[in-house]
């Protein structure tokens, strides 16, 4: 079964929700699905986990594994990778990244990955979200959103994809706040990028991912998702 990194065109985009709605969904279809984070980062929360962001992963996928490999690196201020360690005084060993998922990789039969802010969100000097996606060997779902500058954003992350060899699988656009029409802005990224938009997110209120998770089956072909 095919494994996805799911980055975002920004931070705040849904991408959390995206890789939580999806997993919820392959697990109602009896599928062994793992997920990982990474990298998080931002105020330490009185949960489970480090990272809110993981409890939600882990909540969704009902997943068991140990804290260590869903999440090696936590950092408790808000910033990317690169400057908080820095900050913190923390060194960042990329191949822990890299073991753990291997490790993730052997107890799930298909994993979700989720990024931290976008592509170009440093990780070391010199090394990007771009160059673990492409390290990982993934192929990437890019969430984008329907608001004024998307265009631009979307376009942008499409291009770095495209000079790191990185498969983009396909977009979603997350309507989450008011913008385009989400029909014509679908339309638009198929001719300017010749990617697919694989599902348009609803805002959805109260926010739940039983139900995004509903909307996903019904919206996104998932057998071809998993599909090697
Ligand atoms: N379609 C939606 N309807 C309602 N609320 C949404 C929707 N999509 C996202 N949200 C809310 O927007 C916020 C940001 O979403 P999310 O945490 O998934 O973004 P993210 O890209 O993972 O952010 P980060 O960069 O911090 O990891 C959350 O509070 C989430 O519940
Ligand atoms: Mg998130």
């Amino acid at each position: 079964m095919k494994s996805y990194f799911i980055t975002g065109t920004d931070t705040d985009i849904g991408k959390t929700c995206v890789v939580a709605g999806l997993a919820r969904s392959l697990k109602q279809n009896q599928i062994n699905v793992g997920v990982m984070k990474p990298y998080a980062s931002g105020s330490k929360k009185n949960t489970k986990f480090r990272s809110t962001d993981v409890e939600i992963l882990v909540d969704a996928a009902q997943v068991n594994d140990p804290e260590e490999l869903l999440n090696p690196y936590f950092f408790s201020i808000p910033a990317s990778p690169f400057s908080a360690a820095k900050k913190l005084g923390v060194h960042i060993d990329n191949n822990i990244v890299l073991e753990r998922f291997k490790k993730l990789q052997h107890l799930h039969d298909m994993m979700l990955v989720e990024g931290i802010g976008g592509v170009l969100t440093p990780i070391l000097a010199n090394y990007y979200v771009i160059d673990l996606i492409k390290d990982m060997n993934l192929e990437t779902i890019i969430v984008t959103s329907s608001k004024i500058g998307t265009v631009n954003h979307t376009l942008m992350t499409c291009k770095m994809c495209e000079k790191y060899n990185v498969t983009v699988r396909g977009l979603i656009i997350n309507d989450h706040e008011p913008g385009y029409n989400t029909s014509d802005l679908k339309q638009d990224f198929e001719d300017l990028t010749g990617i697919s938009v694989l599902g348009i997110i609803p805002h959805i209120d109260p926010f739940n991912i039983e139900i995004l998770s509903q909307i996903l089956s019904k919206k996104i072909d998932l057998k071809s998702l998993i599909r090697f």
